[in-house]
């Protein structure tokens, strides 16, 4: 049985979750291989909806490993908070697995991940605010904690006391600037955190999470060996998408980690020959949020009909999402850079009642050069205007659909246009926020 990569193929928010609650159904583990709790992954089950950052979609198979990988960064706090909620809501933690190699998520990355909102830097990249990026930069410098530090109260204070030398003089600044914006009532958000970094406390605290963690700490590599040499299926799940990838997306206006399919490698300890299938997750539509190009962006009743239509509100900040076309120019990108064997199509209904429906097929350029590809000059990109295919729309309720014969022909021929334009098929397509609530172009084989 293979390993199947499940990421995303946009901005984030495709709705990977569901996929891959759909796609782990025989898998025996489900792995979360970069990012943290930045991800929000939103999985409706019985009429029940579970909200989840840092553990896997495949945590409600209580049957299968649910893995956070090496490559996770994770706010242990954040993490005990979920597996508590787990707990009241009767779902099973016992098959949680904790790579012992991964970073953690300190009290103090999250105060420096504020600096960028508080315009202490030059960009706005509107991050989060989970610590995300400055959790990697320790990791990177060498600075960083692992979960297996936890375990260890000499090196783990030793490790904190290393780590915070570096950041003193940028936690004085952001304190004295948090301080001035309060005083002139210029803020009272309530996530600009206190600027106190003490260290005997914040050791108490991680070394008591260490405690509740210990049970689930394990060699993650190595079980996730067991599960493919034995032939058994094993999921590994991005978080965020191909366009927020540090190396591949719209650089600076990403994430801190590489979302991408060739990072399930890295951040779960599998060679490439372990992966032998890629699903990529698009939604019918585009959306992102925080700063950063997005050439089909719409700003009128269109975007306002996606937007309320498909509830396009961050999962993990509440933030509204930015909507657009689906861009097919980008599709083509990310479906390359991701080796996608196959596409997930979500939220097809909320297209639904639109007259008409476009797909930017090519952008132009400033100069009026017609480019057919995603730019890898990031400052054409932001001035590219897109150029459109225009696809008659359907209408009524279709997320009583279940096979392709019960779509109507526009939504099928939707389908047909996207698929032929990247050259991937289009296996799935959802219909509606639902378990079963999908059309398989073509079952699984
Ligand atoms: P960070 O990952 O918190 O550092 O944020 C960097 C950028 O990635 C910001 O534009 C965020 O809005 C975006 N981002 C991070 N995680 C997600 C996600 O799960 N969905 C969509 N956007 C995300």
């Amino acid at each position: 049985m293979p390993g199947i990569a499940i990421v995303g193929t946009q901005w984030g928010d495709e709705g990977k979750g569901k996929i891959t609650d759909l796609l782990a159904e025989d898998a025996s583990a489900i792995v979360r291989f970069q990012g943290g709790n930045n991800a929000g992954h939103t999985i409706v089950r019985d009429g029940e909806v579970y909200k989840f950052h840092l553990i896997p979609s495949g945590i409600l198979h209580e049957d299968k490993y649910c893995v956070i990988g090496n490559g996770v960064v994770i706010d242990p706090r954040v993490l005990l908070e979920e597996i508590d909620g787990l707990r009241r809501a009767g779902i099973s933690t016992a098959n949680l697995k904790i790579s012992a190699n991964a970073h953690l998520i300190m009290p103090y990355h999250v105060l420096l991940d504020t600096a960028d909102e508080l315009k202490l830097g030059k960009l706005s990249i509107g991050t989060t605010r989970r610590g995300i990026g400055p959790a990697y930069a320790d990791k990177a410098l060498r600075l960083g904690i692992r979960v297996q530090d936890l375990l260890d109260e000499k090196i783990l204070r030793k490790k904190i006391m290393a780590a915070l030398e570096s950041k003193q003089q940028g936690l004085r600044e952001l304190a004295v600037r948090r301080r001035k914006l309060k005083k002139d009532g210029e803020t009272d958000d309530e996530t600009v955190p206190d600027d106190r970094i003490d260290l005997h406390s914040i050791t108490e605290d991680y070394l008591s999470y260490g405690h509740r963690l210990e049970p689930f700490i394990t060699d993650t590599a190595r079980l996730c060996w067991n599960e493919l040499d034995s032939g058994r299926k094993v999921i590994f799940e991005g978080a965020q998408a191909a366009l927020l990838d540090l190396d591949h997306g719209t650089y600076p206006f990403v994430t801190s980690s590489n979302p991408i399919a060739g990072a399930a490698c890295i951040g779960a300890g599998v060679g490439p020959t372990d992966i032998q299938e890629v699903w990529g997750v698009v939604k019918a539509y585009a959306t992102r949020v925080g700063s950063g190009p997005f050439p089909t962006e719409l700003d009128d009743e269109v975007g306002a009909h996606m937007s309320e239509k498909g509830h396009e509100f961050g999962t993990t900040t509440g933030r509204p999402r930015r909507c657009g076309w689906l861009d097919l120019v980008a599709l083509r990108y990310t479906v390359r850079l991701n080796g996608t064997s196959y596409l997930a199509m979500t939220k097809l209904d909320v297209l639904s009642g639109l007259e008409t429906i476009k797909v930017a097929v090519r952008y132009r350029s400033r100069e009026g050069a017609v480019l057919d590809e995603f730019p890898y000059h990031q400052s054409v990109l932001h001035s590219v205007t897109p150029e459109y295919e225009e696809l008659p729309g359907f209408a009524g309720d279709i997320t009583a659909c279940r096979t392709p014969e019960d779509l109507p022909q526009e939504a099928l021929d939707y389908i047909a246009f996207v698929s032929d334009f990247v050259g991937v098929p289009i296996r799935l397509v959802g219909v509606g926020p639902g378990h079963d609530e999908n059309v398989w172009i073509q079952k699984q084989g």
